[in-house]
């Protein structure tokens, strides 16, 4: 099949690749002229494990194709997927107009029948604003899908080849036919694809990650719960967790959640539920909760400074919002970041994937350092901000000899406090009391 996909960030280089993979023709499109000019090149703008495979291969047997010009993109192609960001508008609603636009100009240029699948994920009754923007211009009979997107960054790959379920919305018997065959390599093993109503397949995305989210915010709340009560919230977890009704994914709590989905999708969802004025009351209150999960990190490592944090030097480990991606959109790290600058401290951190995109948002502000040990020289305290594999068993003679006061403030609880406790260090994490730790050592 001949496929288009405007917008090639995290989502659409993703689509575009795993599609190419399995035998379609497809064109990737952006407006950004360096990220296709890299691409071209097999330099991929983002960090995601097992796509810079793909790309290369797609793109050298001639399936997989980059551009800056749209037209490629729709002329002649079966279904075009529209990927472009949706970001918050200022009062929090998701900004329409990347994805809008786009859809004008495959309006203009389709000529032949198409189905404009929107991947971006957008608030109900996008479809109908998708389908006027096109029909202002076509020329061609055309069909309008939703079909949200559930990678999820770090196993976007694997997400993609191998999904839990595909959920499509579709109002056509041929957009319905197009898009099973298109998905069809996807779901052999028998994973469903579930189609629906278009507003259906809009709203699954926003009510999945409004859950999750959900989900998180509780967790960290029992955390802050249990420090106080004397318990340890990892074997709390571990408890609920085995409920076959409550399940162990999504239960480990942390410095509140970022990246480029969970807040604003929250964000957006509420909104749309103040328009329509049926209020979201657990999401809402899911959303305050992580506002001020993200303030925990500096609340402890200021406790662990004495309260003192000017002029001190912190160490942080981890910058992405999470393992095995890049992506520092909304980030815990930037925050305590923000709050440990303001507070007059200097701030040196290492991340094993981030460090240029910290170094494209943060400038100078604070020490980027390519090796993790590094960045503990002459530090007050380390912070661990996010759990990649490589932090979880660190040589602790070395950081105990590297860090000028011997401070961890384990945001992910990958440590054992009780042991570290024993061997001078002053140790803080998240949940879990000192009570608790001692007994379960
Ligand atoms: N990142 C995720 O994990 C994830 C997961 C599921 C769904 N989504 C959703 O997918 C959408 C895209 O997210 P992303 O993370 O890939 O965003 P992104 O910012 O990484 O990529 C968006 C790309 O669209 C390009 N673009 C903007 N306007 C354009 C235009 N008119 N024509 C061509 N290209 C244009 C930008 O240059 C950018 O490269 C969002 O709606 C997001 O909510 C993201």
């Amino acid at each position: 099949m001949k496929v288009g996909v405007v917008g090639t960030g995290y989502v659409g280089l993703v689509v575009g690749a795993c599609l190419a993979e399995t035998g379609n023709d497809v064109t990737c499109v952006d407006v950004d002229q360096k990220k296709i000019d890299g691409l071209k090149k097999n330099i991929l703008p983002i960090f995601e494990p097992g796509l810079q495979d793909i790309v290369e291969r797609t793109q050298r047997e001639g399936r997989l194709v980059f551009s800056t010009d749209i037209v490629k993109a729709v002329v002649d192609t079966q279904v075009v997927f529209i990927a472009v960001g949706t970001p918050p508008d200022e009062d929090g609603s998701a900004d329409l107009g990347h994805v809008l636009a786009v859809a004008e100009q495959i309006g203009k240029h389709a000529n032949t029948e198409i189905v404009v699948v929107t991947k971006s994920t957008v608030p109900v009754g996008t479809a109908h604003k998708v389908w006027n923007a096109i029909d202002k211009h076509a020329k061609v009979p055309f069909h309008v899908c939703s079909n949200p997107e559930f990678l999820k960054e770090g196993a976007a790959v694997d997400d993609f080849l191998k999904p839990d379920r595909v959920v499509i919305g579709t109002s056509t018997v041929f957009s319905r036919q197009v898009m099973g065959e298109l998905y069809a390599p996807f779901v052999r093993t028998g994973k469903p694809i579930i189609y629906m109503d278009i507003a259906s397949a809009e709203l699954t995305k926003y009510a999945a990650n409004a859950m999750l989210a959900t989900r998180i915010s509780f967790m960290n709340e029992i955390a802050n719960f249990c420090e106080r009560v004397g318990a340890d919230v990892d074997l709390v977890r571990k408890g609920i967790g085995s409920d076959a009704r409550i399940g162990p994914s999504f239960l480990f709590p942390g410095p509140g959640y970022g990246g480029s989905c969970f807040p604003k999708d929250v964000q957006a969802l509420l909104r749309t539920a103040d328009q329509i004025g049926i209020p979201l009351h657990l999401v809402a209150a899911a959303e305050q909760a992580n506002n001020r999960q993200k303030q925990i990190l500096f609340q402890k490592v200021s406790a662990a400074l004495g309260g003192n944090v000017s002029g001190a030097r912190v160490a942080l480990w981890g910058l992405a919002f999470k393992p095995n991606t890049d992506d520092m959109r909304e980030a815990p790290a930037l925050t305590l970041i923000d709050q440990l600058l303001d507070a007059g401290a200097t701030v040196a951190a290492h991340d094993p994937a981030a460090a240029e995109e910290a170094r494209r948002r943060l400038g100078d502000k604070v020490t980027l350092v390519d090796n993790m040990y590094e960045a503990l020289t002459g530090a007050d305290a380390l912070v661990v901000v996010t759990d990649w594999n490589a932090y979880r068993n660190p040589d602790f003679a070395r950081l105990k000899q590297a860090l000028k006061r011997a401070i961890i403030v384990d945001g992910r609880n990958l440590y054992n406090g009780a042991r570290l406790r024993e061997s001078g260090f002053i140790y803080d994490c998240i949940g879990r009391s000192r009570e608790a730790e001692r007994v379960r050592q």
